[in-house]
């Protein structure tokens, strides 16, 4: 494949338009947007309005006139078209650790008195994830169980709780959502999806999956900005079963009746505790809609094929440069995130580093791996040659044992 051929790539891509909603540097090839997503333009426009207008301007009669206390649900609203959910059934709000505390407690006590013992998750998990599990197993006398190979065959019927990332942070492998639902469900247990690394990555459809409790993050695919809000999506089977364990006011069927009886709202009205954040929730707006921008474009579905077209394209020039790092991700598409990691014994990290000097933005991922994440709204092909025939000579040219690249900044 030669540049020539790149090219017709990006000349035949149907997302191609989506790119020019987003500000990017022009000498950065960004590929962590699986981290952090890249800024919407619309994002300042929108924010100075909310200052200016909205807060300057409206004061507090815009939580009425600007709808400010709709925001999450308006939000919430229209990342259920990119999971599969209905209407007022998605809440934008608090962080995506927040946000499993709340379903693996709901979990948790609608498994008491079941007799079921385990809350089963991946050992390699995102550690919020496992963290918060640790907590709640405490909590409710249960244990976690952390698999490493095979998750189904791994559930019983002492599973009370399945808590799976869709898609794994580290390597990029895409769970089975509907089959391992079905497992689960065929067990008796319930199941908590993390989507941090799936939603507006690829297709995701919770009601086909039927899964229990679904929660994800905004800051990462969904564009939202650093810290945006998660959301939260549960069955409308279960969700009015059980209040959440964060029962603040506005999670109140009447908040504004300031009565000192809690009463939780109906549906996931009731996963809100506090107040909205206005700002965050606006620049995730912004974001959500360079997604929703895709659906007359073929939608999640279009950004799928194109998600997998940039990884396979990236693995195979890879492959060829026959470069001294060994492929985490699954070669087999249809487990595979919007991501490709990599290992390297001693230098992953001075690699990753190198790269960025060169303009290229991965990370590093503890111990060994160099993580690239691709982001099919504004990562064109040509940015993914690029990229490799940088890291062919950072690793050629040894850049990466420059000991500025060694020292480990805070946050990688
Ligand atoms: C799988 C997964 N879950 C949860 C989180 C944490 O999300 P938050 O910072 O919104 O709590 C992350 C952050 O990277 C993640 O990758």
């Amino acid at each position: 494949m030669n540049l020539h051929d790149i090219q017709q790539l990006d000349l035949a891509d149907p997302l191609r338009s989506l790119r020019s909603q987003f500000t990017i540097p022009p000498e950065v090839i960004y590929l962590d947007g699986n981290s952090l997503g890249a800024m919407p333009t619309a994002v300042s426009a929108t924010l100075k309005d909310v200052v200016e207008q909205e807060w300057g301007v409206g004061l507090i009669r815009s939580w009425n006139t600007a709808d400010w206390m709709r925001l999450p649900n308006r939000v919430g609203n229209k990342i259920a078209r990119l999971i599969g959910a209905k209407d007022n059934e998605v809440m934008a709000v608090d962080s995506t650790s927040v946000n499993l505390y709340k379903a693996l407690n709901v979990a948790a006590t609608l498994q008491k008195g079941s007799g079921k013992t385990v809350l089963l998750t991946e050992r390699d998990n995102f550690p919020t994830d496992i963290y918060i599990a640790e907590q709640i197993a405490q909590q409710f006398g249960l244990r976690v169980e952390m698999v490493e190979g095979d998750i189904a065959a791994a559930i019983t019927g002492d599973t009370a709780i399945l808590l799976l990332t869709q898609v794994n942070y580290r390597t990029g492998t895409l769970h089975d959502m509907t089959a391992l639902t079905a497992t689960a469900h065929a067990q008796g247990a319930l199941t908590v999806w993390d989507l941090a690394h799936s939603a507006g990555a690829l297709p995701v459809d919770v009601h086909a999956a039927n899964a229990d409790f679904v929660l994800g993050c905004g800051y990462k695919y969904l564009n939202g900005g650093p810290g945006a809000p998660s959301f939260i999506w549960v069955n409308p089977r279960l969700v009015n079963t059980c209040a959440q364990p964060l029962v603040g006011w506005l999670g109140h069927t009447a908040p504004f009746a300031f009565t000192t009886d809690y009463v939780p709202a109906q549906g996931i009205q009731r996963y809100m505790a506090g107040s909205p954040t206005i700002f965050s929730l606006a620049a995730l707006q912004c974001g959500v809609d360079t997604l929703l921008a895709a659906e007359p474009l073929g939608g999640m579905q279009a950004i799928r094929r194109k998600s997998l077209a940039l990884t396979n394209l990236f693995m195979r020039l890879i492959d060829e440069a026959k470069l001294p790092l060994t492929c985490i991700t699954p070669r087999d598409e249809s487990i595979r995130g919007s991501q490709v990691s990599y290992t390297h014994p001693t230098h992953a990290y001075a690699m990753v580093q190198a790269l960025i000097a060169r303009g290229v933005i991965g990370d590093f991922r503890a111990p060994d791996i160099l993580r690239f994440g691709f982001t099919p709204a504004y990562t064109s092909y040509h940015d993914v040659w690029q990229s490799v025939q940088h890291l062919i000579a950072v690793i050629e040219k040894e850049e990466y044992l420059n000991p500025a690249f060694m020292t480990k900044n805070a946050i990688t």
